[in-house]
């Protein structure tokens, strides 16, 4: 392992080959404060996760100030967790990858100031990751022999984009949501329905005893073709079913409307992904993100994918909605990859995918 410092911007930058060895995952972008652990050859030890539903849920969804301070009263705790559960001390660690962004900025700070010091403390590789590249490794987390190229569709609280991956790591942006994201429209929804927050799940198990064609919602109206979505006016469409109802309707009917609302948000997933498939050219789909939880998407998924002979990626339900596993063997990709990275990290909110800025200010620096 080489530590330098950059002549032109002063960073100090770790040079690979990086060795492998166990690395630490953290994780803090949102409301689930997260440590994994994975051995020297991927393989998962262990994977803790600590969620604040309870903290959020008076409040119908995610206060960022609240959220910043449950990570900071949790973080230490999660991550010695994640060590005694892998049999191992921080002594046997090789390198620690954490969430840059995007994400809320306090919660990001606690985890990216939690690992700076970590890393610094053992002088060991410190690797900032983008949490939609965690959210995309997660599909390799269960199935490391998923080929590339192939289509993968991101569907979390704030993305709905499909991407064609590549065996080199690139992703490059096939379509993505109008307006909404699948996960917002969900979130959104259940409120509408007077369900509890995370409205995801909610809506997910109240389906579960209603009939997704009792109450018929539209689905988007975009060219039949088209890897675009909008869901915008399906919330719409339920906020006018649920106001031409009556109160006893809308109780008596409430397992109904939540089979009806989800079924019009996974049909349209459904559909564009296997467009997507077809037109890239690939055989493989993977699906990764909260919403890729959703027992009727797996479902839809599972029986499309057999009936048209595509090889699907969906990962356990520990790895769709965020988590420190899926961070840790992002970063040991980079790590690997052979690219300098900097170790000066700091958060990014707004990060995009493609736009590493770890490893993009090294670039341009040296
Ligand atoms: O990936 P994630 O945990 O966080 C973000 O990066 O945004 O995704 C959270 C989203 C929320 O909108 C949540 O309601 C949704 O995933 N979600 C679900 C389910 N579980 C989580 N949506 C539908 N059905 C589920 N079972
Ligand atoms: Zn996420």
């Amino acid at each position: 392992m080489i530590r330098m410092t950059s002549r032109l911007t002063g960073e100090t930058i770790f040079d690979t080959p990086w060795h492998p060895r166990p690395l630490l995952g953290i994780e803090s972008s949102c409301d689930e404060t997260s440590a994994a652990v994975l051995d020297e050859r991927g393989s998962v030890l262990s994977n803790v996760i600590a969620s604040q539903d309870a903290v959020h849920r008076k409040y119908g969804g995610v206060v960022p100030e609240l959220a910043a301070r449950a990570h900071l009263g949790t973080i230490d705790r999660v991550v010695k967790s994640a060590l005694s559960q892998a049999g191992l001390t921080r002594r046997d660690l090789g390198a620690i990858a954490v969430t840059q962004g995007p994400g809320l900025a306090g919660a990001l700070l606690v985890g990216v100031n939690y690992a700076k010091a970590f890393a610094t403390a053992l002088k060991f590789p410190l690797v900032g990751v983008n949490h939609l590249d965690g959210h995309i490794a997660s599909a390799w987390l269960a199935d490391p022999e998923f080929p590339h190229p192939c289509v993968v569709l991101v569907v979390s609280g704030g993305h709905t984009h499909l991407y064609r991956r590549e065996a080199d790591g690139g992703n490059r942006l096939l379509g993505c949501t109008r307006d909404d994201a699948a996960g917002e429209a969900f979130d959104k929804g259940a409120q509408m329905l007077g369900l509890d927050y995370p409205g995801g799940p909610a809506i997910d198990r109240l389906a579960k005893q209603g009939n997704p064609r009792a109450i018929r919602f539209p689905l988007s109206r975009l060219r039949k073709s088209s890897l675009e979505f909008s869901f915008s006016g399906l919330k719409t469409a339920l906020l006018y079913k649920l106001r031409d109802m009556e109160a006893p309707a809308r109780m008596a009917q409430a397992a109904d409307l939540a089979a009806g609302y989800q079924e019009a948000i996974v049909r349209v997933l459904v559909d564009r992904a296997f467009i997507a498939v077809q037109l890239s050219g690939t055989k493989a789909l993977a699906v990764v993100g909260g919403v890729s939880a959703n027992s009727r998407l797996r479902v839809l998924l599972t029986e499309r994918a057999a009936m048209e002979g595509v090889r699907l990626a969906l990962p356990p339900m520990a790895y769709c909605t965020d988590n420190a596993a899926m961070i840790a063997l992002a970063g040991r990709q980079l790590l690997l990859s052979g690219r300098p990275i900097s170790q000066d990290i700091d958060i990014i909110p707004t990060l995009r995918l493609g736009t590493q800025a770890n490893t993009a200010l090294v670039q341009a620096g040296s």
